[in-house]
């Protein structure tokens, strides 16, 4: 298993990031991002609703990695979009970071057609600001977040660049099978957000007694499985020992016929967040 994939532009992103919705800003972010870190992860994924990057910042600052070394994720969220105001948003993100730069930047979720007339508009707007961002150097790949293949195609129309990463809500019992080939077909790399199904999956019997067959927890089998698929799995934790287990997944292999009881399971942990029904 390779630890890193290679994007459409050519940049190289680590294959296992490390989540932060809900880690609370302060010492807490602080101290769990140093705990990743420490333990091996390159690869931070952040966002500026989950109002902690001051804390994931410092995390950084103190871990004593070379920035080249790491790989940095954020989110431009919904009420930034535009041109302009992606602009701001994203100075105000490198700040609270304290960076110079970032290694992707991605648009949250879609503008969309339940909440806006001109949401092909708004989408083209905020990305072509990205894209700004981006011939600067400023950022140094450019991606999407819950977009599915209807957000996507009419993007890709006027962008000049092209999308490098779909992130998506990704675990088992929850695959947007037509979205991932969707992004494969278009050499888009999929990233999974709550690849535990924020901890709801974790109960399941069947994956329960595969994660036995390995001597491996059911977080290690959903972070395992994920990275088989070929898609970036972004587990967040804040408990030490967790952040350590859920990276303890290079040394094991599902069986193919193992792939496959997993990727056929029914519907368990979802979210219930669709990108053309929510409110925010
Ligand atoms: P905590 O942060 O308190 O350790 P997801 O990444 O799918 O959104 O899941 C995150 C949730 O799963 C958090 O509540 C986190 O709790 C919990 N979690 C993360 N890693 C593990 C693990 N290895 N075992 C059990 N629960 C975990």
């Amino acid at each position: 298993m390779k630890t890193y994939f290679t994007l459409n532009n050519g940049i190289k992103i680590p294959s296992l990031g490390f989540g932060t919705w809900k880690t609370p800003d302060g010492e807490t972010a602080i101290k769990s991002i140093k705990t990743a870190i420490e333990i091996g992860y390159k690869h931070i994924d952040a966002a500026a609703i989950y109002a902690n990057e001051e804390g994931v910042g410092a995390g950084i600052k103190a871990c004593g990695i070379e920035r080249k070394d790491l790989f940095i994720t954020s989110k431009l969220w919904n009420a930034e979009r535009g041109y302009e105001s992606t602009l701001k948003a994203f100075e105000k993100t490198l700040e609270d970071l304290q960076l110079d730069y970032l290694d992707l930047y991605l648009i949250h979720w879609p503008a969309a057609a339940h909440q806006f007339e001109n949401w092909q508009e708004i989408n083209a707007e905020t990305w072509r600001a990205m894209e700004k961002l981006y011939n600067e150097g400023k950022i140094k790949s450019l991606g999407v977040s819950n977009f599915m293949p209807h957000h996507l195609e009419p993007l890709m129309k006027t962008a000049k660049t092209k999308p490098s990463v779909n992130q998506i809500e990704y675990h088992p019992g929850f695959t947007q099978p037509d979205c991932v080939k969707f992004c494969a077909d278009n050499n888009i790399q999929v990233e999974g957000w709550s690849p535990l199904g924020r901890g709801e999956v974790l109960n399941n019997g069947i994956l329960k007694s595969i994660a036995k067959k390995y001597n491996k927890s059911v977080a290690q089998v959903c972070i395992r499985w994920a990275l088989q698929n070929g898609v970036i799995p972004l587990p967040k934790s804040v408990t030490p020992h967790r952040i350590e287990e859920n990276f303890d997944v290079f040394n094991f292999q599902l069986t193919a016929s193992d792939m496959t009881v997993i990727n056929g399971l029914e519907k368990i942990g979802a979210s219930g967040l669709d990108p053309d029904s929510v409110e925010f």
